[in-house]
């Protein structure tokens, strides 16, 4: 994830990211989850420009929605519990400086989908936020303040596929990774995180599992790694797509029509409630987006991991 210059702007783009597999190894003291889950940036992104203010830093910092953002994007906050708010305040109280600039977010990227939409576009304002304001803070210091803006957005701030645990914030990168084809469907209801683990009712960690990987984890990242697409499609899961199915009938249907067409695997992402089919190749991902668009059950991407 980077920012780039354009005149006296900035922009950056924050992409959606899939859940190849995961795992919830119970409920902590804390009331989070311990995880243990792989995750893959996706070519489907938000877009952020931060501008300064015309009359300078004085101005307070303000958020607004591009006009050609997804529809579902009047539906999210504008003010302090967005987390691009969240994220810029952070950052300012972090450099002792007080907010200034506009961000202006183009939300494609629908949310409560398990896509990390929003933590996405908190770790591209610390990255783009630290560019514009001049700060020079390096990744790890960003990425102190990654984990205390939501559990997703330490792997955003990373940028490739990896493993991760913990909360989901202990992040292992996986280097070398192919790209898969991939495509995604969100039906226009959501599942919010909180409900999905509540709901779950895991029981407790009694100790915190070393990080030693599980057999189907390690066998899944030897397929990817290789390319090896039908064989890593078999071993992918996902811990929360029964609870998803609950809460949300549209899931339990999209996977119906999933499995009706020629994939890889298909599955939730996250805690839903966007759920997504690996794919042979563009291809069959294109004709397979359009099959599922003529089904009317939500947004259809057909789209690819990024390394
Ligand atoms: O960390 P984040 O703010 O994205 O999490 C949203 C909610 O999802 C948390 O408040 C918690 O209820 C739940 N959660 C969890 N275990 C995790 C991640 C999230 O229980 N590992």
């Amino acid at each position: 994830m980077y920012a780039r210059k354009t005149g006296t702007a900035w922009e950056i783009f924050a992409p959606a990211k899939l859940n190849l597999y995961l795992d919830v190894l119970g409920r902590r003291a804390d009331g989070f989850h311990e995880l243990e889950t792989v995750m893959a940036p996706v070519q489907l992104h938000d877009r952020l420009q931060w501008a300064p203010s015309d009359r300078g830093a004085e101005t307070p910092f303000s958020l607004r929605f591009h006009p050609s953002s997804s529809s579902h994007a009047g539906e999210l906050p504008l003010g302090r519990s967005n987390l691009v708010w969240q994220a810029a305040d952070a950052l300012a109280q972090d450099a002792g400086l007080a907010p200034h600039g506009v961000i202006t977010l183009t939300k494609r990227i629908p949310t409560q989908a398990g896509l990390g939409g929003g933590s996405s576009d908190a770790a591209a304002t610390l990255v783009l936020l630290n560019a514009a304001w001049g700060l020079d803070y390096s990744r790890s210091r960003l990425a102190r303040l990654a984990a205390q803006l939501g559990s997703d957005v330490p792997f955003f701030l990373a940028g490739s596929t990896a493993i991760c645990r913990g909360r989901g914030e202990i992040i292992e990168p996986l280097d070398d990774m192919p790209r898969y084809d991939v495509v995604v469907v969100a039906p226009p209801a959501g599942v919010p995180t909180a409900a999905a683990f509540a709901a779950l009712g895991a029981p407790p960690v009694e100790h915190r599992r070393e990080p030693s990987r599980s057999e189907q984890l390690t066998q899944l990242v030897a397929d990817l790694k290789r390319g090896a697409v039908a064989a890593a499609g078999r071993r992918m899961k996902n811990g929360l797509q029964h609870i998803a199915e609950t809460l949300c009938p549209a899931v339990r249907r999209i996977g119906t029509a999933f499995a009706s067409i020629a994939c890889c695997a298909h599955l939730l992402t996250g805690s839903g409630s966007a759920y997504f089919g690996v794919m042979h190749s563009a291809r069959q991902a294109r004709r397979a987006a359009a099959l599922l668009r003529s089904l009317d059950l939500g947004s259809v991407f057909a789209t690819a991991t990024c390394r």
